[in-house]
């Protein structure tokens, strides 16, 4: 059983807390993984009793779980949970805040952060903090929660970490890519170090490229606020998009342990060639989407989503290549992908082999053989494919793609989010699923000289049908005609 903590939640009404941290918090009463002395406080603006939150995550709860919401947990959960009104700009706020920490008999001095409220109000929330001594550690532990996007740019990221480090010792801070807390994300680290046999092929002799894909068929929904002007490239590449590559490309670890694993994420970061100015354009694409139609159902475009500016240029779409300049993997692309409104909602990393050396096969009817791909479908089910080339049965020498799929290609999706573990990680005290400063100042580095240059035209955007795939000038990012997108596991 994990050590009892107060979790105060900043944003306690908002997105991110509604969609994603209430329910993970719920999924974990479930799981019956939370101390019976733990408690949840909200902090947020609207004038609420306990009571109060209590009905309104009650109600959020019954409409995001519906049938799967069992009475008893869902009591379980509602008595840990207290709200504190308050302005996070409001020092008083802050006063108010600990005398309901200190008022409340029973609740544990171990004090955990959550910030789910946009990253400009990270580093107010953090001096009020420590102004009201709550960053301490005088009566047990205090740990700071941020989400991504960690700053704008590097620049912006460096000032931040500063100001979160005036408080907090990198030790104290959880930076969250939630994507490191999916079960098949971290199933890419055993995939590879488990199963010895792919471990002389996993380098450049072997892997012709990898693509690293996560398309999404709804649009930026109600987010507006906070996406336009952020865009794809920093919403979904500079993070959770980087994150895979570096667990697909790194060397083992000499352990598991958090700084072990990290120091070789960051390895494969710093190794990523820089994209000078010049080659921006044939490294990177952006695009938005416009209005389109899927069966009889018309989509709007970007611009017509609610609070997007008329003449936004913001991309929905981002394409990039990069190449990681070490002794395993100098001059094989990987490119990444991502996009909002695509045809499916899907992420996937593909891995295409090389051709055979010898076209053994060119005198028979085998013309042209099809390459071997290893493809790890993240979600929305997970899935390791192998494709490899079988004789079709018959008289003649034809090739066809046999798949051998891993047992788990055929189960439904895994509908627990990422969010569980890594509250517990938090709870727990391992870092090994968060962000250490420099793997984040790495990964800006990557993106930052595209963002600059983006940032300077920003008159015109090329687009695609909502529904679509994407735009096909995309595909110019290509070294060879032979390499194409993967959409999906088909
Ligand atoms: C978030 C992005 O970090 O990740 C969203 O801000 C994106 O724009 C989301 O939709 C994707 O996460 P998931 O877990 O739904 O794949």
């Amino acid at each position: 059983m994990l050590e009892p903590c107060t979790m105060l939640i900043f944003g306690a009404t908002g997105n991110l807390a509604s969609h994603k941290l209430l329910p993970a918090i719920y999924h974990i009463e479930a799981a019956e993984r939370l101390h019976p002395d733990s408690r949840i406080l909200g902090f947020g603006r609207r004038a609420w009793s306990d009571e109060d939150w209590r009905g309104q995550v009650r109600a959020l709860l019954a409409e995001r779980l519906s049938t799967k919401l069992d009475e008893s947990v869902l009591t379980r959960l509602l008595a840990r949970l207290h709200f504190v009104e308050g302005d996070l700009e409001q020092p008083d706020s802050y006063r108010h805040l600990v005398e309901r920490l200190h008022g409340n008999v029973g609740l544990s001095g171990n004090l955990l952060f959550y910030l789910a409220v946009a990253p400009s109000h990270y580093a107010p929330i953090v001096e009020q903090l420590t102004a009201h001594g709550l960053t301490a550690q005088d009566h047990g532990w205090s740990r700071l929660v941020v989400e991504k996007p960690f700053g704008f740019d590097l620049e912006s990221a460096n000032i931040l970490d500063q100001s979160l480090r005036r408080s907090f010792s990198e030790d104290q801070i959880y930076r969250i890519d939630h994507y490191l807390g999916k079960s098949t994300v971290q199933n890419i680290l055993v995939f590879r170090f488990a199963n010895l046999l792919l471990e002389p092929l996993w380098n450049r002799n072997y892997i012709d490229h990898v693509q690293i894909s996560h398309a999404e068929s709804q649009g930026i929904e109600e987010r507006a606020g906070f996406y336009d002007g952020v865009g794809a490239m920093r919403d979904m590449i500079q993070s959770h998009l980087l994150q895979m590559l570096t667990l697909v490309a790194m060397e083992p670890p000499p352990n598991l342990d958090a700084e072990a694993l990290r120091d070789e994420k960051v390895k494969v970061l710093r190794s990523i060639r820089p994209i000078p100015r010049e080659a921006v354009h044939a490294q990177a694409f952006r695009a938005q989407y416009a209005p389109g139609q899927v069966g009889a159902t018309k989509l709007g475009g970007y611009r017509d989503e609610p609070g997007v500016r008329q003449n936004s240029t913001t991309e929905t779409y981002a394409a990039l290549k990069l190449y990681i300049d070490n002794w395993r993997w100098r001059n094989v692309p990987f490119y990444l992908r991502t996009g909002k409104r695509l045809g499916r909602t899907n992420s996937l990393i593909a891995i295409r082999f090389k051709h055979p050396p010898q076209q053994l096969f060119q005198s028979t009817a085998i013309e042209r053989l099809k390459p071997n791909w290893i493809l790890l479908n993240i979600q929305p089910n997970e899935c390791m494919r192998l494709e490899i080339q079988v004789k079709q049965p018959g008289l003649e020498m034809l090739a066809q793609t046999e798949r051998l799929d891993a047992s788990s290609c055929t189960l439904p999706p895994e509908h627990i989010d990422a969010y569980e573990a890594l509250i517990l990680d938090v709870i727990a005290g391992d870092h090994t699923h968060f962000l250490r400063y420099d793997e984040v100042n790495w990964a800006w580095r990557v993106v930052d000289p595209i963002l600059k240059l983006w940032a300077t035209e920003r008159d015109f955007i090329p687009t695609y049908p909502a529904g679509s795939w994407g735009p096909s000038e995309a595909n110019r990012l290509f070294d060879r005609d032979d390499q194409d997108w993967r959409n999906g596991l088909d």
